[in-house]
């Protein structure tokens, strides 16, 4: 079975099992500082899963696009990914272990859907522990089923619990599902800890919300949250060892061995898995917005695209070859994610520019690297690059710890290979404390403060409209507790005069202390009222439209302010670039 025909088969079964079918959200999490990325479909479900309405009702089904990094330095080999497709269906307070279980089993095995052989799967349930009990009713709705007990592990918190993406949120125990890809018939009793047991779906049911001092309350309401990666299904329903051998990967190869001048080799070697998997995933973030750049999601890219042109020059690629490859990616995925489409132009050319500045970069620092070998007398005896050199040159020209390495044996010198780890190390340490101060408010964080911000935005949003031109489009918002963040288009800088018109407008509706209403309209009504922010193009699709007096109208999740008048005062603080054509502006709200 082919990718295209999974997808339609878990949309089609949720969709004659009451669930509305819903677009992807973007890669860059919106209104959410919590975590760089959306790391699976539950992300942007979090405002519905902690209790608020979702306009498309209580039982929804999708295919996210996700990103997750923490295994970046993986990828390579047969089985890792940053980018991939996940499939969910959730019940939003609605149905529960039962009915998922149910829902699962029947797609799973009946020969309308997959038609997977029963003896083929396994299952695990939660074994219980001091912040929750075994989940019995999970265990017994398997064995229902017909599953043998031999068949169901318990497993502990670490394998069969789904937390939240920040360090606060929602979360329960889960039952994840297994699917045997070694040699038949599958052994009888099943031992998770043979990799040739693949999961393929996790069944998470959330019941509790992991609060800021990590104890776990009782949800308002039970909610169920399956996830199912698109690549590794793929492959492991077609009966292949690695996602990578699958169609989703053969175009993306094709054009890279045309690149090369090669015949398609008989297997594929690491940078080549690379070189694909990274410049996929650099063209959907890409299509959501993100230019490279040196902090943030922008750094990511950045890091994902100088990483495939490197392995690309370990191939023996020397002309620009991206752009190229990216095309591939648009032409393949346009269809399902028409954001690739309509970004193609900025995709290209960003690639094209990075490409360029990379090698200016290597350049730079192949420079560099020979001041430094310079300085060493000629006459000392086990010549070596410092860890603390070496760091700098990755650091700073994007030099890879393999290519100082053998340039600098190349000129007879050794590396302190640990030096530079520590260094490296202290580096991480240092991202990981500016990442976790990022886990401040957020979605899951409904304060009045954060409520407060939000209103605040489509406030800038719609003054910035009013002085600058209806040119000025939403390219990004982030708002923690202390403050919004808002990017948008605009080809210039915003003057001080503007800005102070900006500021005088957004302050003027604070003072009228006019309603925030929130109606639920369909995509076309919403369209027509006038009302301002990311329509989908799907016929019929409900939203959210967030009304401030007659000031401003927009499609949004929420959370809001009441009034208008509980803003205190608006200042902006800043104003400045943030990718070319986006301008980035930083205020706050002042009691
Ligand atoms: N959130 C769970 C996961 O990512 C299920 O969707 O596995």
């Amino acid at each position: 079975m082919k990718a295209v025909e999974l997808r339609q088969k878990y949309l089609d079964f949720f969709r004659k099992n009451g669930h509305s079918v819903i677009r992807s959200a973007p890669l860059i999490p919106e209104n959410d500082p919590t975590v760089l990325f959306t790391t699976a479909g539950m992300h942007p479900l979090v405002p519905y899963l902690l209790g608020e309405k979702h306009p498309q009702g209580n039982r929804l089904t999708d295919y996210q696009k996700c990103i997750r990094t923490g295994d970046i330095d993986e990828v390579g080999d047969p089985v890792h990914l940053t980018f991939f497709e996940m499939l969910g269906n959730w019940s939003l307070g609605d149905y529960f272990k039962k009915e998922s279980i149910a829902f699962s089993f029947e797609f799973l095995t009946s020969a309308e859907w997959l038609n997977l052989p029963l003896d083929r799967l396994a299952f695990t349930v939660f074994a219980g522990d001091e912040d929750a009990p075994f989940d019995a009713e999970a265990y017994a709705e398997w064995q229902k089923h017909g599953v043998s007990e031999k068949r169901i592990a318990k497993l502990p918190k670490a394998d069969n619990w789904w937390g939240p993406a920040g360090v606060t949120g929602p979360c329960g125990p889960d039952t994840e599902i297994f699917y045997w890809t070694g040699p038949l018939p599958a052994p009888e009793v099943f031992e998770p800890s043979d990799k040739r047991w693949v999961e393929i779906w996790n069944n998470v049911f959330m019941q509790y919300f992991k609060n800021a001092e990590g104890k776990f309350e009782p949800l308002k309401q039970c909610n169920v949250d399956t996830g199912m990666g698109v690549e590794r299904v793929t492959a492991v329903l077609q009966g292949k060892a690695s996602c990578y051998d699958t169609e989703l990967f053969a175009g993306l190869f094709a054009k890279l061995d045309a690149i090369r001048g090669v015949e398609a080799p008989a297997e594929r070697v690491r940078s080549e898995r690379v070189v694909v998997e990274h410049i996929r995933a650099s063209v959907f973030l890409m299509a959501d917005g993100v230019a490279p750049g040196n902090v943030d999601q922008a750094y990511v890219l950045r890091r994902l695209i100088r990483r495939a042109i490197r392995e690309g020059m370990k191939l023996g690629i020397t002309e620009i070859f991206t752009p190229s490859m990216a095309q591939v990616v648009i032409d393949e995925y346009g269809e399902l994610y028409p954001e690739l489409v309509a970004n193609k132009d900025a995709i290209l050319e960003n690639l094209d520019r990075e490409e360029k500045q990379f090698a200016a970069a290597l350049e730079r620092g192949t420079k560099e690297f020979e001041k430094l070998i310079a300085k060493v007398p000629a006459h000392i005896q086990n010549k070596s690059i410092s860890g603390k050199n070496a760091f700098y040159l990755y650091e700073t020209y994007g030099f890879p710890i393999e290519m100082i390495l053998e340039m600098a044996t190349e000129k007879g010198f050794s590396v302190d290979v640990k030096g530079y780890e520590e260094a490296y190390a202290k580096h991480q340490e240092l991202s990981r404390q500016g990442a976790e101060q990022k886990f401040k408010g957020g979605l899951a964080d409904h304060s009045e403060e954060t409520a407060r911000l939000h209103t605040a935005t489509h406030l800038l949003h719609k003054a910035l409209r009013l002085t600058l031109g209806e040119h000025v489009a939403q390219k990004g918002s982030n708002i923690t507790a202390e403050r919004l963040r808002f990017d948008f288009s605009h080809p210039d800088k915003v003057t001080p005069e503007q800005l102070k018109i900006v500021e005088d407008m957004v302050n003027e509706v604070i003072k009228a202390d006019v309603p925030v209403i929130c109606e639920e309209l369909s995509i076309e009504e919403a369209r027509n009222s006038g009302a301002i922010g990311l329509f989908g193009d799907k016929y019929g699709e409900r939203v959210k439209v967030y009304s401030v007096g007659d000031f401003s109208k927009e499609i949004c999740g929420g959370p809001h302010a009441q009034r208008s008048g509980e803003l205190g005062h608006f200042r902006i603080q800043k104003e400045e670039s943030s990718s070319r054509g986006v301008r980035r502006i930083k205020a706050v709200l002042e009691h």
